[in-house]
């Protein structure tokens, strides 16, 4: 890690005074944990259930039991059974599990893969990784509101596809696909598919169920459904092959080596029992809280554009907006020093100043993609948050826009 980088950060953070209210709405990079789900990590470490859940005393086994159980949960939550789930450490170790796993397993000779355009980099990624031993990637678009166009993808699958992934809800634009259609177009046109999901964005914010979809390996997160971080997860249909992608000493389970987080991930499932016993009345506060920011915003400021789709087509945490002549970097510090934390773009291009993939492949210009915020709403905010945030974004965009160098009809 830079020093120098080190030495910025300190200033930046001195900069800031004590704000009047704190709103954390940067659950894109990094989930807020109900406190339940900490609480019940911390009981495991307190209890002995960091112990190697494959060892045998009695510490272990404890360990183990916790695990199982937890797993059942998170299993049960998604429709499937304790003994498709493999751990990883996150999202993005289960991605590149499903992917390249999937791939060291192809006996099949079929050499192409189809996702979409919109789709996590970690999901993009080692997809594009396995063009260098030989398979084909396609990348189907999507339309203005980051729905998969139907007839491209159609066409994308022929007799040579041997992998799909297509998320069920985007990560940027909160997009809730109809993944059920398209895993029928898919299995239509050939039937010898893989269908792999990234769940990520999905689990707490709509109905997931692996059988009803009929997808053969879905991704989950921890702490992208507010447990802690450090468990990610990956359903993998019973008898679709995958093979390891890391090597080592292998614990309770064939695919992921090392020892399993087994406190996060008992943190997991807290988390996913909460979503799943509050599921309406979680979904019901999200979607007003997103509601009331989005309809504040576009309504305090102008030259505003809401990206991705309105209502029960989008996800009710998701509020993504492009803010014109502005840079969303810009935006996420003048509101930092209110307090009020959100992200720019997407989480992986944030620091390297280039704009959303997701946003250009909706048809959004170069100047609308670097201004947009994307903000996740949670069941543990509130509407005095909401309320908090309205009265301080006007006034960070016409102060960044009257000094911005990016001048259009205003600033
Ligand atoms: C859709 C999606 N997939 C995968 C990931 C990666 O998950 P993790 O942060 O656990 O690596 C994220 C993270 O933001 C995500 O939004």
């Amino acid at each position: 890690m830079p020093s120098d980088m080190l030495r910025d950060v300190k200033e930046l953070i001195k900069a800031h005074g004590t704000p009047e209210r704190e709103v954390y709405l940067d659950g894109e990079n990094s989930g807020m944990v109900f406190p339940e789900a900490l609480r019940a990590m911390v009981n495991a470490y307190r209890g002995l259930r960091f112990a190697h859940p494959s060892i045998t005393h009695r510490a272990g086994w404890e360990s183990y039991e916790a695990l199982y159980e937890a797993t059942e949960t998170i299993a049960g939550f998604i429709g499937a059974e304790a003994g498709e789930i493999t751990y990883t450490h996150s999202g993005t170790e289960a991605n590149n599990l499903a992917i390249i796993g999937a791939a060291l397993a192809n006996k099949s000779g079929r050499r192409k893969i189809v996702v979409s355009s919109i789709e996590h980099l970690s999901v993009i990624f080692p997809a594009e990784s396995l063009r260098k031993v030989g398979y084909k990637l396609v990348e189907v678009p999507v339309d203005r509101e980051g729905f998969v166009e139907e007839e491209a993808f159609s066409n994308a699958i022929d007799r040579d596809v041997f992998l799909v992934s297509v998320a069920a809800v985007n990560h940027e634009i909160g997009t809730v696909q109809d993944l059920k259609g398209l895993v029928e177009i898919a299995r239509d046109k050939n039937p010898d598919i893989i269908f792999h999901t990234d769940a990520v964005d999905a689990l707490g914010r709509v109905k997931f169920d692996v059988r009803d979809l009929d997808v053969d390996m879905a991704t989950l997160s921890s702490h992208k459904c507010y447990g802690p971080k450090g468990a990610g997860a990956l359903y993998i249909r019973d008898g679709v092959k995958v093979e390891p992608i890391l090597h080592g000493q292998l614990s309770t389970q064939r695919l992921w080596p090392g020892v399993e987080n087994v406190p996060a991930i008992i943190g997991f499932a807290k988390a996913v029992e909460l979503l799943d016993r509050n599921f309406d009345a979680y979904v019901a506060r999200m979607r007003r809280l997103r509601d009331m920011l989005i309809e504040g915003i576009m309504s305090s400021v102008e030259h505003v554009i809401l990206n991705g789709p309105r209502g029960a087509r989008r996800a009710p945490d998701n509020v993504n907006v492009s803010f014109l002549f502005c840079e969303g970097e810009a935006i996420t510090v003048e509101l930092s020093l209110k307090g009020i934390y959100v992200s720019s773009g997407s989480a992986c291009t944030s620091r390297v100043l280039e704009p959303s993939h997701v946003l250009l492949a909706l048809g959004r210009l170069y100047e609308e993609a670097h201004g947009s915020i994307l903000m996740k709403v949670s069941p543990m905010h509130s509407e005095d948050d909401i309320r908090y945030v309205l009265r301080h974004v006007p006034e960070a965009i016409s102060r960044i826009r009257s000094i911005s160098p990016i001048k259009g009809e205003v600033g």
